[in-house]
Order: structure tokens, then C-alpha cells, then sequence
């Protein structure tokens, strides 16, 4: 029976909040019904709602930026420019090294999205994409962080952040495979947040009569869960200081990178990112720039086209830097925005929700019909005491699966897989064939127990075979 005084109370709560039409399906309802609706009741932010509702959902505000308040950002260039920079860097290369081999540096992948535009049956970290073996991504990022704890003979724990869309999922991909090897122990799976969903009227949808429509809170919700979920204090058990960040789609990201790694911590950074030099004024990535000198992240449809087509006297875009979600975050940040609350805005995406309608008839909505909230990790950089940017090269380190077809898809990622591989070979006087475009003519995968990097292939040259047109060829 539920109890009559907590129906009453969330009645209130809800009529505040203008949201009564969550009960409207009360009467209908059996009793497991009935106390699972109010539990997720009792879970909405109610002082929030009417906010969320009157400015995100129906009005699209968000905390506006003035143009006049932008400046670009600066970064470290991947490639040393002085000899005062290369000893930085080397450095800065040293410390890196230091810390990962310390067991001070942790892997972190948010792998809670839905992966819509990709469309993939199941977790997107499953999905198979490496060029002859058909590695899932799950399975290279498994086998970078085994390559680089062997290297380094260090501990690297690996933080996994899902939602409840495929929590369960992505722990029986892991318990099928054995933790990719990696021991049960070295892998923390653990869950983030979710937030409500809203019609473009301010009301919040119900999935079915007894379910409040939800998704994910996006990647910034990484921030709270990493506190909710204790993994914050298992990294602070295992004395883990630094966090490298980044998202499950990129199979050519370069973790534990003892360069951005100790640049950071020699600049005293909080939390630091790494970019791409953009190839267009517009170029849909968020852009790195200095909002009243903190680097801030804004969104490429933000950035006014005046600025986003400046340029110096060398013809290069002034607003150059683009993001590419790959960071370092310092636990100790983490835990301060935590332990004071810093909640990071909520953006909003208008998207098609499937849910009930008044009478009660299931809406699948072929047009966009409704409102998600969700927050960004980088809008957490502002907040960050210091923070650094290193640019990187795009075809090295950059690669994202996002698409089913045609731009950042599987096909495009694959074939930045070879082209990457074939570059290593090359740089160690390995003769690969091309095409009379310049195009690879032969599939080659290299194992992140072969090389992380291209500096390691020379050390493995004598076991490289040749190579003719056509090849597939593993180097493992
Ligand atoms: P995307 O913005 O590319 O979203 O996420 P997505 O959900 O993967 O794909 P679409 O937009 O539905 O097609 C970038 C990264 O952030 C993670 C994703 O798993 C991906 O690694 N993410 C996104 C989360 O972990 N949680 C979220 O709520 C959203």
C-alpha cells in the first residue's frame, strides 16, 4: 500500500512544479507500479524543474556568452619549436613517464552515450573496428592500457562510465572476455546519472504509464558519478592523481601520454585538453578559447562567424584550436567540485522521445517532438585553477566513430587506422605499397603490443615482413 501522506506530498511537490500530469495514469496503476513511479518522482530535482523547463526547454536560453568576451586560445604545439621548448618537452616527458610508472594515472572513457548516429546494436565500445582483426574498441583501448601497464610496469586502472542504457550490457561484454586480461580488479564499471525529458511545452514525458522518460545526463554527468559511484575514492585508495580522459569512439586516441601528461603538471594544471588545428572557420568541433582568461569551450555554432573567420598575418585562423574531448583531469578537481556543488550548465538538444501521451496511446514521434538536458565535461575547464591545450596531429591521434556512413563512420575511422600504421612502417624504412593516389594498397593493423607509438616500430623491424599490393598484414 502506499503510504497516503508521501502520495499527498509528491501531489504538491508536482502541482508546484507545474508537473501533476505524472500521476494522470494513478488510478490504472497496480501497486509495484505505483511505488516505482514515486521513487522516480522522489528522484527529480523538483526546485529545478520549473527553471529547466521555463528557460532550456520551452525558450532554448542558454547562459549567454558576449561575443566581445572571446579571445583565442594558446597551446603548446605538438611538434617543439625552440630548443628552450624541446627541453620543456623532454622534461615534461620525463615527469609523465615518472608518474604513469608511480601508478599515478588512471584511464578514464565515458561510454554511457546512445550512440544514435552510428546505430549500432549494443554498447558502442563493442563495436568491431579495427582493420583485419576486427578488435572491438573496447578490446584496443583494453590491449593500449595492458601494453602500457607492461611498459611502464605500473598498475593503470581503468575507470568505464555507462548509463543505464547499457551498464548491463558492458558488463557482460567485459565478463565475456575475461576483462580483456586486464584482471577484474584493474576495470571499475560503474553508472552515471540521468535526467528527465521534456515535450517542448515544459512537461515531462512519460515512457509508459508508470515510467518517467530519462536519459542520460551527459558526459559532464561524469563528474558527480565519478564522486556517486565511490569510484573517486577507489582512485584515492589506489593513490591514482590523474585521470586520462576520453570518449569511446576514438580508437586512435593515444592514452597515458607521458608528454601531456607532464606538461600539464608542470604548468600546474587542473584540468587540460588536447586539439586538433581546425580545417575550417566552421568546422563543427567546439572551439578552445579564453573567456575573461579561462579556456573555455565554446560550441562551434556559438562562435559569431565574424570570429570564426579572423585571421593573422599568415593567413591562419586566429580561433584555431579545436576540441576533440580528450583531457587530464586532476582527482583532486574532481572532488573539490564535488565537495562544493559546482553543478556544470545543461545544454539542450531537441530530439524525437518516444512516450505516452495524455490518454495514455504510445507516441513513436518520426519529427523531432521533444527536449533532453544533458551537461559537457568541458565546460568544467573554466572552473579549473589552470589548464593547458597541446595540439595535436589529427590523422595521429584523432579518428572518431560516430556516423553510420560517409564522415567520422567506420569506413573513414579504418582507413585512418591503416594510413596511421603505414606512416610507423615507413618512418622505419618499411616499403609500403600505394596506390597511384597515394592510398594504401594493403591492409596493415599494428597490436598496441607491437607499438604504441611510432618510435617503438624500429626496435621491431626485424620482424616486419615485405609487404606486396593487396597484403593484410598483422604485426602483433
Ligand atoms: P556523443 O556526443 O558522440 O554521443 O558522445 P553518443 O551518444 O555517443 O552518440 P549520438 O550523439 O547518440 O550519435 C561523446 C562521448 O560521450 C559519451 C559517449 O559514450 C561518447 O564516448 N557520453 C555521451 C556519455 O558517456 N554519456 C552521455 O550522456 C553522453
Amino acid at each position: 500500500m502506499t503510504d497516503r501522506s508521501n502520495l499527498d506530498s509528491t501531489r504538491n511537490g508536482l502541482e508546484q512544479c507545474k508537473q501533476s500530469h505524472l500521476l494522470g495514469f494513478w488510478e490504472a496503476l497496480g501497486p509495484a507500479e505505483r511505488d516505482a513511479l514515486l521513487i522516480q518522482i522522489a528522484d527529480l530535482d523538483l526546485a529545478q524543474i520549473p527553471t529547466w523547463a521555463e528557460t532550456l526547454v520551452k525558450n532554448g536560453d542558454e547562459t549567454p556568452i558576449e561575443p566581445g568576451d572571446f579571445q583565442p586560445a594558446k597551446s603548446y604545439s605538438c611538434q617543439p619549436q625552440t630548443d628552450a621548448d624541446r627541453d620543456r618537452y623532454a622534461e615534461a616527458t620525463r615527469l609523465g613517464q615518472d608518474l604513469i610508472a608511480a601508478g599515478k594515472v588512471a584511464a578514464f572513457v565515458v561510454a554511457g552515450g546512445q550512440g544514435t548516429r552510428l546505430g549500432f546494436d549494443g554498447p558502442k565500445g563493442n563495436y568491431p573496428i579495427s582493420p583485419i582483426e576486427n578488435k572491438t574498441l573496447f578490446q584496443i583501448f583494453a590491449e593500449t592500457i595492458k601494453a602500457v601497464s607492461d611498459r611502464y610496469g605500473a598498475a593503470c586502472p581503468w575507470y568505464i562510465m555507462t548509463s543505464p542504457l547499457n551498464h548491463g550490457a558492458t558488463v557482460e561484454i567485459f565478463e565475456s572476455n575475461d576483462y580483456y586480461g586486464l584482471g577484474q580488479d584493474n576495470v571499475l564499471i560503474f553508472q552515471q546519472g540521468t535526467l528527465p525529458n521534456f515535450g517542448t511545452d515544459g512537461k515531462i514525458l512519460l515512457a509508459d504509464k508508470s515510467s518517467i522518460a530519462r536519459s542520460p545526463d551527459g558526459h559532464g554527468g561524469s563528474i558527480r558519478a565519478l564522486q556517486r559511484s565511490g569510484a573517486l575514492a577507489d582512485m584515492k585508495k589506489r593513490g591514482v592523481e590523474y585521470l586520462s580522459y576520453w570518449q569511446v569512439d576514438n580508437p586512435l586516441v593515444k592514452l597515458f601520454d607521458p608528454l601531456f601528461i607532464g606538461l600539464h603538471v608542470l604548468d600546474g594544471a587542473q584540468m587540460s585538453s588536447k586539439a586538433v588545428i581546425k580545417c575550417e572557420p566552421k568546422e563543427k568541433v567546439g572551439n578552445f578559447c579564453l573567456v575573461n582568461d579561462k579556456v573555455t569551450v565554446i560550441e562551434y555554432s556559438d562562435l559569431p562567424d565574424e570570429l570564426a573567420e579572423q585571421r593573422n598575418a599568415e593567413g591562419e585562423l586566429l580561433f584555431h584550436l579545436g576540441s576533440i574531448a580528450i583531457h587530464i583531469i586532476n582527482t583532486d578537481f574532481i572532488e573539490k567540485l564535488n565537495s562544493e556543488d559546482c553543478s556544470l550548465p545543461l545544454h539542450r538538444a531537441v530530439k524525437k522521445i518516444p512516450h505516452v501521451d495524455s490518454q495514455g496511446a504510445v507516441v513513436q514521434p518520426t519529427e523531432p517532438n521533444g527536449v533532453k538536458l544533458e551537461s559537457f565535461i568541458f565546460d568544467a575547464l573554466p572552473l579549473a585553477a589552470g589548464s593547458i591545450i597541446l595540439d595535436i596531429d589529427r590523422d595521429e591521434q584523432f579518428a572518431p566513430v560516430k556516423n553510420a556512413t560517409g564522415v567520422d563512420s567506420a569506413e573513414s575511422t579504418r582507413a585512418m587506422m591503416i594510413e596511421r600504421a603505414a606512416r610507423w612502417l615507413e618512418s622505419a624504412q618499411v616499403e609500403v605499397p600505394r596506390r597511384p593516389d597515394g592510398s594504401v594498397d594493403c591492409l596493415i593493423e599494428i597490436a598496441p603490443s607491437f607499438a604504441l607509438e611510432q618510435e617503438d616500430i624500429q626496435a621491431h623491424r626485424d620482424e616486419i615482413p615485405a609487404i606486396e599490393p593487396g597484403d593484410s598484414i598483422y604485426l602483433a
